[in-house]
C-alpha cells in the first residue's frame, strides 16, 4: 500500500453510510481502508471498488467498540506502513429502552465505539496530519446530537459529544492545513434502526434518506472545509425548533417523536 494517492479509513464500511463513504471516496481516486467487524461484506466492497475504480482497498477486520481497539488499529497502521490522510469515524449503534432497562454492558460498548474509539482515533491520527498540513477527519454525529433523547438516551449523548467535538477541535485546528467535519444525518435506510430495536417510527418512514444522499452531503461538506452538516430541509428545520424550544420541553416532545407508533 504504497501508492502517492489520498488514503482515505472508514470505520463501519461494511453497511450503510460507510459503504456510501467509501464509494464516494473510491470515486474521488482515493485509496481505501476500511473497517468493521464483518469481513465477508469488507471484501466484497473493497474487490468492487478496486475494480471499478484502480484505487487500492485494504480490509481491517476489528471490533471497534473493545478496550484497547484504536491503539490496535493504529498499531496496525503503523506495522503495516499505512500512512492514513483522511479518517472517517462513521462505525456507531443505538439501543432503544429505558437506561436503567438497558444491558449495561451494551450501553458502554456504545459510549466506547461512538465515543471513545472515536476521540482515540482521532487523537493518534491527527499529529502526522498535522505535521504534513493536510488531511483530516470526518466524523459522523447525528441529528441526534442536538438535544436529549428519552429511551435513547445513551446514543443521543454520544451524538451530542461528537457533534461538539467537533466543533471544538475544528476551531484549534484553524490555519494548520488540517480539517474536521461532523456530518449530522437525520434517519436514514440502513441497518441501524434494526440493531438499535426501533422498529420503524412513522415520522422515520415518512422523513427517511437514503445512505447515499447523507454521505453524499458529508463527503461534500468535508471536501468544502465545513465545520458541520445536516443533510435534508426536514433534519435542519427540527434542529432549528430544537433551539427555539424552551428547553424543559426538549425531551418530552422527542420523546414523542422516538416512541410514537
Ligand atoms: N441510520 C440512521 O438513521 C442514522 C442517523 C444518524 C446518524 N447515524 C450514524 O451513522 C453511522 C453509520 O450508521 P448506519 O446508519 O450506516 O448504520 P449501519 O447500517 O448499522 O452501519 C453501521 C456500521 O458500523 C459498523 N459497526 C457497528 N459496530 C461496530 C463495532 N463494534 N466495531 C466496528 N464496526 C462496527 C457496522 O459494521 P459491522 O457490523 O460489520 O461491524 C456497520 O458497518 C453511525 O455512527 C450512526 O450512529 C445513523
Amino acid at each position: 500500500m504504497n501508492s502517492k494517492r489520498e488514503r482515505v479509513l472508514i470505520t463501519g464500511a461494511s453497511a450503510g453510510i460507510g459503504a456510501s463513504f467509501a464509494r464516494l471516496f473510491a470515486q474521488d481516486g482515493s485509496d481505501l481502508v476500511l473497517v468493521a467487524r464483518r469481513e465477508d461484506r469488507l471484501r466484497a466492497l473493497a474487490h468492487e471498488l478496486e475494480a471499478t475504480h484502480g484505487i487500492q482497498a485494504c480490509v481491517i477486520v476489528q471490533d471497534l467498540s473493545e478496550p484497547g481497539s484504536a491503539a490496535a488499529l493504529v498499531e496496525r497502521l503503523t506495522r503495516d506502513e499505512i500512512a492514513v490522510d483522511v479518517v472517517v469515524n462513521n462505525a456507531g449503534f443505538g439501543a432503544t429502552g429505558p437506561f436503567a432497562d438497558l444491558d449495561l454492558e451494551r450501553q458502554l460498548a456504545m459510549i466506547r465505539l461512538n465515543v471513545l474509539t472515536l476521540a482515540e482515533l482521532t487523537h493518534r491520527l491527527l499529529p502526522p496530519m498535522r505535521r504534513r498540513g493536510r488531511g483530516g477527519v470526518l466524523n459522523v454525529a447525528s441529528t441526534a446530537g442536538f438535544q436529549p433523547g428519552p429511551t435513547m438516551a445513551v446514543y443521543y449523548a454520544t451524538k451530542a459529544f461528537v457533534l461538539h467535538f467537533t466543533e471544538a477541535v475544528r476551531e484549534e485546528l484553524l490555519g494548520t492545513g488540517v480539517s474536521i467535519t461532523a456530518l449530522c444525518p437525520g434517519p436514514t435506510w440502513t441497518e441501524f434502526m434494526d440493531v438499535a430495536g426501533l422498529g420503524h417510527p412513522p415520522l422515520f418512514d415518512l422523513f427517511a434518506m437514503k445512505p447515499d444522499r447523507a454521505a453524499r452531503a458529508g463527503h461534500r461538506a468535508f471536501r468544502k472545509g465545513k465545520p458541520v452538516v445536516v443533510p435534508g430541509i426536514i433534519n435542519k428545520l427540527g434542529t432549528i425548533m430544537v433551539r427555539m424550544t424552551p428547553r424543559r420541553l426538549v425531551p418530552k416532545a422527542v420523546r414523542r417523536v422516538i416512541t410514537e407508533r
